[in-house]
């Protein structure tokens, strides 16, 4: 990964003072093709903290199957399609009569659950011992991955009915070796009971499924069978109910997200349904009351990861939550029902979605003698959380959402007028949909956050960069929730990020109205994606791709400063990218460049006004194939000479030089 830098730089331009010539200039008989002359003394906008954030949406299996650890799938029997006509899966994920030696059935059940929020469970009779139901995890092969050293908690609910004998639990490679310690037992509760939770110690690493092996006769009902790793994200006070897997957090921080926009994405209009909505209510507390949902993209959601680990996940990675809810919308870009469906200001159906509403800043931010903020102490959080913004639908428009999103947005500013909202123009970058919704921003709703997305063809994200330079600078701030360079194959592609880096930069300079932007999708689990290309990808065991738009990401996350820093003269077209900034609280004065060319280009950046440490200047470089799904990442140590850094930058490649100021005045 590293080296490449070293080839990319090119010795020093000898500048007089902090100024260039003017006309042809020459880096030791190189041409200089672009010249960016800051001057410490001028500065632009401030660069909101929230300015690079993440976009979380359980899409591609990022939830169950991805960052939440369960290990069993459709542990509680609850799968349905997501069709308008749902139909129950009850043994998706789940094998019966794994050994073949035994006889018996395993029958889908819904007369008198444990949990009304989850009524499915099974009946299992067993005539002939040992009869074995194996669960695979998300995989058609086992998939349960383990990591060596490790402990597992699993615990099950059932309810005896006339059975006699042992329930061994244990977990098996898939050559039917068990490697874990074997839990023995025996029900004793003709009622619903919880047994557990058991430890299966340390077993041997490698794929596994779990075996609940009968080794008795006669009938017991089976319900929510979980199996969970003990070594996860998160602090056990905090995260009561098991952490997140730690790999895939980690891969989150590093990029210092600013903020996390949740649950999405179209899942927030649930699978065509009304009733499908995402509801946050029904996503915390005890995992087993959490009412499981089918969403659009073709799974069911267990809301392991529902809205408290969310606020929790905000807190640990230092990002600002930004809950998107449910406009009462039905998700419009795949209507087929009447407008008329949409709810109505003023029904009884509409009211509660209001409620929705409030209640979640209630429990978010109200104190823990409120209804909601007693909630949230009770899931382990007494202080609030810091959510300051809510985001009113996604992707929706026409006359039924402006009318739905005016009611929301008086009912919560009404009851906390410190919040701000966030509108949407659609899912388009420009068109009827987007310009009516601007006109209706400009016009009445200046005070909000609009959420633009767009998902185009890499030359798209070239011939933008300068997309917000002509926005009416009113109030309105900016908020680009949901973006990406989409190649004709999808693919994700070192061309596509590059474009995205391009892009990024025009963002940047437009800080003034540009408050947050946030890559979508965020993360992707392989070979169980419905949408392609995604940030990160990753299998039952770890991140398989960090892809080319993730590092992107990361590198312009992690290396902007608190203002904007303009050039003297505005970039000229066909020139690389370029944005500036200073951190007035360190002094780190950060150059992107972005090279989306097949040229390479020799670039001088110099600094007026400036007294700059000498040492510790570096330039972190990022190249690659255009078509590649990896990239080269380097770091080097260029000299400032005569208040100036000159680097060479090669074709397709992106760099963040960064210099630092010394003590003084920022
Ligand atoms: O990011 C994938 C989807 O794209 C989101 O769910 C939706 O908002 C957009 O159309």
């Amino acid at each position: 990964m590293r080296g490449h830098l070293q080839k990319t730089i090119i010795p020093m331009l000898a500048l007089m003072g902090t100024s260039c010539p003017s006309g042809p200039d020459f880096v030791s008989g190189n041409a200089v093709d672009v010249q960016i002359r800051l001057d410490v003394n001028t500065r632009g906008a401030e660069i909101a903290d929230t300015f690079y954030g993440l976009f979380f949406e359980d899409i591609n299996y990022s939830a169950d199957g991805g960052i939440y650890p369960e290990l069993v799938r459709n542990r509680s029997f609850e799968w349905k399609t997501p069709d308008p006509e749902p139909k129950l899966r009850t043994l998706i994920g789940w094998t019966v009569n794994y050994n073949k030696a035994g006889e018996g059935s395993v029958e889908g059940a819904t007369a008198s659950p444990f949990s009304t929020a989850n009524p499915a469970y099974v009946t299992v009779s067993v005539t002939k011992a040992p009869y074995v139901i194996a669960n695979r995890g998300f995989a058609a092969t086992p998939d349960m991955v383990l990591n060596p050293g490790e402990d597992y908690r699993f615990y099950f609910y059932a309810r005896d009915k006339d059975y006699s004998g042992n329930i061994v639990c244990a977990l098996e490679n898939g050559d039917g070796q068990t490697i874990s310690n074997e839990i023995s037992v025996t029900l004793n509760s003709s009622e619903w009971k919880k047994y557990g939770p058991f430890t299966f110690s340390s077993p041997s690493g490698g794929k596994a499924l779990l075996v609940l092996r009968c080794e008795g006769t006669g009938a017991f009902d089976l319900d929510f069978v979980s199996l969970m790793p003990t070594n996860t994200w998160g602090n056990a006070s905090q995260w009561p109910h098991g952490g997140l897997r730690a790999d895939i957090v980690e891969a989150l921080k590093s990029v210092k997200p600013g903020f996390i926009r949740f649950p999405g994405g179209c899942i927030v209009e649930g699978a065509y349904r009304h009733e499908t909505a995402y509801q946050w209510k029904d996503t915390i507390g005890a995992p087993e009351e959490r009412r499981e949902n089918s969403n659009l993209w073709g799974y069911m959601m267990s809301y392991g990861m529902g809205f408290h680990e969310y606020f929790q996940l905000c807190e640990d990675l230092g990002a600002e939550p930004v809950p998107v809810l449910y406009a009462g919308i039905l998700c419009q870009a795949r209507r087929d029902r009447p407008t008329e469906a949409d709810y109505h200001p003023g029904t009884p159906e509409f009211n509660a979605l209001i409620q929705d509403y409030l209640d979640l800043i209630e429990y978010a931010t109200g104190d823990a003698g409120t209804t909601w903020g007693a909630k949230r102490a009770a899931n382990g959080h007494p202080d609030p959380f810091n959510l300051k913004k809510i985001g009113i639908g996604n992707e929706n428009w026409g006359a039924n959402y402006w009318r739905n999103f005016d009611a929301i947005r008086s009912a919560v500013l009404a009851a906390y007028p410190g919040i701000k909202v966030i509108t949407t123009t659609g899912p388009l970058a420009s068109g009827g949909i987007n310009d009516e919704a601007w006109q209706k921003i400009n016009a009445l709703y200046k005070d909000a956050i609009v959420d633009e997305h767009y998902y185009m063809e890499p030359s798209w994200f070239l011939t933008n960069t300068r997309r917000y330079d002509s926005y009416l600078r009113n109030g309105v701030q900016i908020f680009v929730g949901e973006y990406a360079a989409h190649e004709t194959s999808r693919a994700n592609s070192w061309y596509a990020a590059i474009c995205e880096a391009s892009y990024m930069t025009g963002l940047e300079r437009n800080a003034d109205i540009v408050k947050m932007a946030s890559y979508a999708p965020l993360l992707a689990r392989e070979g169980m994606f419905q949408w392609a290309p995604d940030m990160i990808w990753f299998d039952g065991g770890s991140i398989t791709n960090l892809t080319p738009s993730y590092h992107i990401q990361r590198l312009f996350s992690t290396n902007t400063g608190t203002v904007v820093m303009p050039p003297e003269k505005a970039p000229k077209t066909g020139d690389l990218f370029h944005a500036s900034s200073l951190d007035e609280q360190t002094g780190v004065i950060y150059t992107k460049l972005v090279n989306p060319f097949p040229k390479a280009k020799n670039v001088v950046v110099s600094y007026a006004n400036a007294d700059l440490e000498t040492e510790g200047a570096s330039v972190v470089t990022i190249s690659g194939e255009k078509n590649s799904r990896s990239v080269s990442i380097s770091e080097d140590a260029p000299s400032l000479n005569n208040g100036a850094i000159t680097v060479r930058l090669g074709p397709y490649t992106a760099a963040v030089i960064q210099v630092r100021l010394k003590t003084g005045p920022k």
